[in-house]
């Protein structure tokens, strides 16, 4: 890439680590231009051994864009655009486990996350990411004729959801908002369609019940998380993952067995969280 960096692909489906940038230093035009690139190629970039403060990581995110506040999560006192995302020893559960992309329940959701650890247990904890384009484009050709049609209500969920099972999150005082999305969206820069789905905010079809939504609901969901259809990634202190929130989902996996890994269970993980306006669906 012309400002040197190079992109060492993770999974057959999507990911790639990205080396030779320090992201706190200031990035030159050349190399935001090689990370918007990279990430229209692989959807979700890494970066490992970075040192960013709130203050860098919040002037990284505004390279890439605005940034989008979190409808309900509460962000830091002193810097509200950074989400604290925390899981404290002995915890069972990670914030945002369960398919998801990053809030589809409002009109123009997030075009990006940028996911930085601060701290993370030795083992357990790792984050996998599924490309809802091949999700897309391996599905019947029956199917991608119905689905072209349709629209579905997406729901961010009482804010109870966010912060009721974990000891270290924090939410505003908001209601669930709603929004209704085509079923198939086309990515804004490549113009690639995408299943635009996830387990953790569908809730149904526009025009259509809940229970009549379910069974159909249900095979999309479990069809953009084939295994074949995602990479993981194993966190280390100081890595960095931003994903195209347009075309991912992610899931937190909470795989801190006690029993199994009472080390990994015992240390509290941080991650700090700066999401990137986005464009309304279509
Ligand atoms: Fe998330």
């Amino acid at each position: 890439m012309s400002s040197g960096m190079e992109a060492a692909p993770i999974a057959g489906a999507l990911g790639a680590e990205l080396h030779g940038v320090d992201l706190a230093g200031g990035l030159s035009d050349a190399a935001v231009a090689d990370i918007r690139r990279a990430l229209l190629d692989h959807l979700v970039v890494f970066f490992r051994d970075q040192a960013l403060t709130p203050e860098t990581q919040i002037a990284l995110a505004r390279r890439f864009g605005a940034i989008a506040i979190h409808p309900i999560a509460r962000g830091r006192d002193d810097h509200p655009e950074i989400v604290e995302v925390v899981r404290e020893p002995g915890e069972m559960l990670n914030w945002g486990s369960k398919w998801h992309a990053d809030t589809t329940g409002i009109e123009s959701p997030p075009m990006g996350s940028i996911l930085y650890a601060r701290a993370v247990p030795p083992f357990a904890g790792d984050t996998c990411w599924a490309n809802l384009c091949l999700a897309h484009d391996t599905l019947s050709d029956g199917m991608k004729a119905m689905l072209g049609g349709m629209h579905a209500v997406h729901s961010t969920g009482a804010p109870g959801r966010y912060v009721d099972f974990y000891k270290g999150m924090r939410a505003f005082d908001a209601g669930e908002s709603e929004a209704v999305h085509p079923v198939v969206r086309s990515h804004p820069e490549t113009g690639r369609p995408i299943l635009f789905v996830n387990r953790s905010f569908t809730r149904r079809f526009d025009g259509m019940t809940e229970e009549e939504s379910r069974p159909l609901l249900d095979f999309l969901f479990g069809h953009s998380e084939r295994p074949e259809f995602t990479c993981r990634f194993r966190w280390r202190p100081g890595s960095v993952a931003f994903w195209d929130n347009r075309c991912t989902i992610h899931d937190a996996i909470a795989d801190y067995w006690p029993a199994r890994n009472g080390g990994a269970a015992d240390k509290r993980r941080v991650m700090h969280r700066v999401m990137i306006e986005g464009d309304r669906p279509v």
